[in-house]
């Protein structure tokens, strides 16, 4: 059950860096501005938010890439000095490029107060996140069990990008107006996803409880 479950993850994950990618590919090719360009009126030609949008995009997906690989433990043990350079791949793209970039593009966002406030809350929770899992690895304070937990809220907040677009599309295909799907689609992903990321901190601190509590002899 378990297996299957984290099989199903891995291809929502891997199927949804693609989709993300294929669909914005128009946002790179000059001459061709997209559907979600055009329908953002006159910001949509400027050349800051233009530029804005340019490096939030490819940071994401630079961000979803090098996140990938980072929760195998098999990687980890056999090649560290790749997780370590993926890792501040991630970092990087995600503190210096990614949310900046998004709180940008957050102050003309659709859906108005709340579709705003949504991205600025979903930009200050995966800052947060990513910079405390980062500052956990810093020398003679080194505290792993806190950079996982924090590392995977950071990636629950990074993969909103796909389970907003599976809720668009889902609510788009029940007929839902596009305007509430926004907004539902995206506070819906922000609270499932910190939820889902609650879960899993929980049940990995469970098992590593029970496991201890087998290996560790008893002393009285
Ligand atoms: C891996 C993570 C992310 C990826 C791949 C990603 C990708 C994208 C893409 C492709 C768009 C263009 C709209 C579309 O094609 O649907 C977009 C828009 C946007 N993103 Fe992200 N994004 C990510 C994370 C974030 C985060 C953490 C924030 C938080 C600040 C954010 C805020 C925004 C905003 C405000 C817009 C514009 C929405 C609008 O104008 O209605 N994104 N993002």
């Amino acid at each position: 059950m378990a297996t299957t479950l984290r099989t199903i993850s891995w291809m929502v994950l891997i199927l949804g860096t693609v989709l993300i990618f294929g669909a914005s590919v128009d946002y790179f090719v000059i001459g061709d501005s997209g559907h979600f360009i055009e329908e953002k009126g006159d910001v949509g030609g400027d050349v800051v938010w233009l530029a804005m949008l340019f490096a939030h995009v490819s940071s994401g997906l630079l961000a979803l890439l090098s996140s990938l690989l980072q929760f195998s433990r098999k990687l980890l043990s056999r090649i560290p000095a790749l997780h370590r350079w993926l890792g501040r791949i991630y970092v990087v793209s995600v503190l210096g490029i990614l949310c900046p970039s998004g709180f940008y593009l957050a102050l003309f966002a659709k859906g108005g107060f709340w579709g705003r406030l949504g991205f600025l809350l979903l930009g200050v929770l995966t800052f947060h996140f990513t910079l405390q899992g980062f500052l956990a690895l810093r020398r003679g304070s080194r505290d792993m069990n806190r950079h996982i937990e924090f590392m995977i809220r950071s990636f629950a907040m990074l993969t909103t990008a796909i389970t907003f677009r599976i809720g668009h599309l889902t609510f788009y295909l029940l007929g839902m107006d596009d305007a509430t799907n926004y907004l539902v689609s995206l506070w819906l992903s922000i609270g499932g996803n910190a939820l889902l990321a609650e879960w899993a901190i929980r049940r990995m601190l469970n098992r590593r409880t029970s496991i201890s509590a087998i290996t560790t002899p008893r002393t009285t």
